[in-house]
């Protein structure tokens, strides 16, 4: 039928392949009732949430397996609940014959859909040769069974009602013991989770390393590892506008480290809700952000420490206190520093050409840079060129001498950077 109707799916002969070399694992599959057209746009969830599923129209016999066809549309919306789902039925990882067969029937579905579509028009003709390309990408061009969505490493958990992500169990009962959690940081990739609790009146991030989370590839013992040797660091590091390290400790099977909690607006490019609100912020308040940020960093220096992985996800406003507080300078190292790692940790948008270059020394002069790259975030979005500057072009000019590539165009110290910035204001 597809062969006759006229419409062409790019790549299509990927997908008939596919079939072709695939049809024989239909041989002795057991049959059973089906519903036909089982994916999350025919369930309902009620006030109470009850899962109930509609439209029992299509249903016919067939694989048991055949019902997971559909899957395609709770995939597009939710990969999350799609592998939920498969995980579900299979009690785990669901074994590579279904995955194979899953791709079969995907297959034959993404082709007879496109006869199908005919009646119902053009727009249904495109949705159809849209899901196709999607099959596609999922399936590398059907050289992969295991779709691209489907989320291997991933295991969720709640605490106190709050559910949080990890590639595998881990018991993290113990946060307990510092409050009631209300919130939780499961993406970072620094191999930590975050916490945020509430004892009483009190709030407090705890920020615990130990655990396999998601976002992080190492081994967790080195995070655990940086996680420790970051206390000193906070320590040297005391200051009005950094979060307040209260407490370190061995627990739960790794290393835990308890701040005060700063209710605040967080400018990192992962939240963009908060990320709107911290630069929508009026000029003055970012200029004033910036002398905070500015005032830290002279402060690091002059007690000899290197800014590492410093970027906008350390950044935050307390609309309350009307307060700057930094936040993560796990990293932050003594100086002289050589970069051991060739591109090291932290945001591109931040890092100065010395941080890609391994054996490359990493001082106050690579951090003169990361303050110019600072000014661009929070004043032109990142965007270097001086249309998209939103304050004077004498600060212009600092911001931008800042970021030179040769380090001895480069203002020479934080304090020099500082000086000439305040100079360019008052013009
Ligand atoms: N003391 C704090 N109070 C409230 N939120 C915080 C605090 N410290 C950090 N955060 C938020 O949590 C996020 C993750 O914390 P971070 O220190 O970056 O963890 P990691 O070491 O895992 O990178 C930060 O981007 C920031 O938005
Ligand atoms: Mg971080």
């Amino acid at each position: 039928m597809y062969r006759e109707c006229g419409i062409r799916i790019d790549g299509d002969d990927q997908i008939l392949n596919y079939i072709e070399a695939n049809r024989h694992l239909l041989t002795g599959r057991p049959q059973c009732y089906q519903h036909g057209d089982y994916h999350v746009g025919n369930m309902v969830l009620t006030e109470d949430n009850q899962l109930s599923v509609i439209d029992f129209n299509r249903w016919d016999y067939g694989d048991p397996w055949e019902e997971f066809n559909r899957i395609v549309w709770s995939a597009a919306v939710s990969p999350h609940f799609a592998t939920g789902q498969l995980r579900g039925y299979f009690g785990g990882d669901p074994p590579m014959e279904f995955f194979r067969l899953l791709a079969l029937y995907i297959a034959t579905n993404t082709i007879s859909s496109i006869p199908w579509a005919i009646p119902f028009g053009d727009e249904e003709i495109q949705v159809m040769k849209n899901q196709a390309q999607d099959v596609l990408a999922w399936f590398d061009n059907m050289n992969n069974p295991v779709p691209t969505w489907y989320l291997e490493d991933w295991h969720v958990q709640s605490i106190d009602g709050v559910p949080y992500r990890l590639k595998a169990p881990w018991d993290l009962s113990f946060i307990g013991k510092y409050g009631k959690v209300f919130k939780v940081f499961d993406e970072q990739d620094s191999g930590n989770i975050c916490f945020g609790v509430q004892k009483g009146e009190e709030k407090y991030f705890v920020k615990f390393a130990g655990a396999p989370t998601i976002g992080y590839s190492g081994p967790p013992e080195e995070a655990v590892k940086r996680l420790k040797e970051s206390v000193p660091v906070y320590r040297d590091l005391a200051h009005l506008n950094l979060v307040r390290l209260l407490e370190a400790e061995e627990i739960g099977g790794g290393f835990a480290l308890v701040f005060e909690w700063v209710d605040g607006e967080c400018m990192g490019k992962q939240y963009p809700e908060s990320r709107q609100r911290f630069l929508q912020l009026p000029k003055e308040t970012r200029l004033e952000a910036f002398d905070a940020i500015l005032s830290f960093h002279a402060h690091a220096a002059s007690q000899g420490y290197v800014a590492i992985d410093f970027y906008d996800g350390c950044i935050m406003y307390d609309l309350t206190a009307k307060k700057t507080v930094l936040c993560d300078i796990d990293l932050y190292s003594r100086a002289p520093y050589t970069n051991n790692m060739g591109r090291m940790w932290g945001s591109t948008r931040f890092m100065s050409p010395e941080e890609f270059q391994l054996g490359a020394v990493i001082d106050e002069v690579t951090n003169v840079y990361l303050m110019g790259a600072t000014a661009f975030a929070l004043f032109a979005e990142s965007d270097r060129t001086p249309e998209k500057w939103q304050l004077s072009e004498k600060l212009y000019e600092v911001a931008a001498k800042a970021v030179s590539d040769a380090r001895s165009q480069r203002q020479q110290s934080i304090q020099q950077f500082v000086d000439e910035w305040n100079e360019a204001r008052e013009k």
